[in-house]
């Protein structure tokens, strides 16, 4: 039968990538500290000094991940501060600890809008120092609700800085298809070989610029949207930005095997995006639901993960280790925010199976929801024999409990 115990720590293959729920600001915990001088690329988007508090959106059984029916709303960060000095006094850790990680050839990133940008920009100065500073770049987006009293504010700021001169970054790495960039003032022609182009005469000389080759992003891109409410790409968590944005940001700056490293990772999209281009990552956030839809978001081979449980479930099942088959038959959990349901395992959002080792799980096989898979599989076969099995249910609230086959 399964009996809760606590675990600190979970491991994944080799575990070399880390996602920890902690400070980005203080004293790095020393998993992290190790990698001081051996990350590529740093990126950071802290909260915005909003003055409001984030949620994440969390759907509920089945049916909800089929339907992304209305789901109840968890309280996932608090973006309040008593005053500007103390905004920018968590800045200064943040980027102080982005500073150290950094390689000679790294790269660091810092997403803002207009509330902090302009202190932040002198910060970075400070932290890297003025020559080290590479891009202001200008994401403008189109999303709702429009200003009357002012202009729109409808743009972020990424301040991107090298830690020395000897920074990486190669631009060709993020063509974009001239095809797409306006150019009404040029005229439209075909050359001997049938190759489309624009020209433009200029002191007596004439320029040509074909359509099959790439040009590169300047610094102000209007080409990347928002999230939208019903974009698949959308986790649930209020402030997540979109894949498109951080291949961007990361491409010109890592290569496969690089270290990428984001401090406030929310609900992951700079990881994740990291991960899709080879890199080992790093992710750190003070809130336990940002670490767990991270969670679910990454390829989990190599990862170590910090863990948290509160043991509020109950699990029942069967176990045969000689053949290793693991079934799952029933799952029990309360929370005010669940819907009344008749199907047990509505309430359990995702599972993973392995075994103990030394107080740490290490998870062989992980099972999640996703709107075109809603339905979770109940059952898994493991190595013969193990020698202490475990299993992780994380409850539609977010509550992880950790069990033991006894
Ligand atoms: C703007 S969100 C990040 C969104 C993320 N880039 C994404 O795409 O989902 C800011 C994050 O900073 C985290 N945070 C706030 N204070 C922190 C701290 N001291 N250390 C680490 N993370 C922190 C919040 O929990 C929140 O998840």
């Amino acid at each position: 039968m399964f009996e809760p115990v606590s675990i600190t720590r979970e491991i994944i293959g080799n575990g070399a990538s880390l996602l920890l729920q902690g400070d980005g600001t203080g004293v790095l915990p020393p998993e992290v500290a190790a990698f001081e001088g051996k990350v590529q690329c740093v990126y950071v988007d802290p909260p915005f000094m909003t003055g409001g508090t984030f949620t994440r959106r969390r759907r509920f059984g089945q049916k909800g991940w089929k339907t992304g029916s209305p789901a109840p709303e968890y309280p996932a960060y608090d973006d309040r501060f008593a005053s500007r000095q103390d905004y920018m006094a968590f800045l200064r850790g943040l980027l102080t600890n982005a500073h150290r990680l950094l390689s000679a050839t790294g790269v660091m990133c810092l997403h803002l809008d207009w509330r902090a940008s302009a202190y932040a920009r002198v910060l970075c100065d400070e932290i890297f120092g003025e020559d080290r500073f590479l891009n202001e770049v200008i994401w403008a987006y189109e999303s709702g609700g429009r200003a009357k009293r002012h202009f729109s504010r409808k743009h972020d700021v990424i301040l991107i800085y090298a830690k020395s001169r000897k920074y990486r970054f190669d631009l060709t790495q993020v063509p974009l298809e001239r095809g797409s960039v306006r150019r009404n003032h040029m005229r439209r022609q075909v050359d001997e070989t049938g190759r489309v182009y624009r020209s433009i005469r200029s002191g007596g000389k004439e320029y040509r610029y074909y359509d099959d080759t790439p040009v590169y992003p300047g610094d102000v891109w209007t080409d990347i949207s928002h999230l939208q409410q019903r974009d698949p790409e959308r986790s649930g968590y209020a402030t997540q930005k979109p894949l498109k944005l951080l291949d961007r940001l990361l491409r010109p700056v890592v290569k496969p095997g690089d270290i990428v490293c984001d401090l406030c990772c929310g609900s992951g999209t700079a990881l994740a995006a990291a991960q899709a281009l080879g890199c080992q990552v790093i992710g750190m956030d003070m809130s336990p639901e940002a670490v767990l839809i991270t969670r679910s978001r990454l390829h989990l081979a190599d990862m170590t993960i910090d863990c948290e449980d509160t043991p509020v479930a109950q699990l029942e099942g069967s176990y045969q280790p000689e053949d290793g088959v693991l079934l799952l038959t029933d799952f029990r959990a309360q929370h005010k925010s669940f819907p009344k349901t008749e199907r047990a395992f509505d309430r359990l959002e995702c599972w993973s199976a392995g075994y103990m080792l030394n107080g740490s799980m290490v998870t062989l096989q992980h099972f999640h929801r996703s709107p075109k898979h809603p339905e979770l599989p109940l059952m898994c076969v493991l190595p013969e024999n193990l020698p202490s099995l475990a299993v992780q249910t994380v409850d539609a609230a977010g509550r992880k409990t950790v069990f033991q086959w006894k």
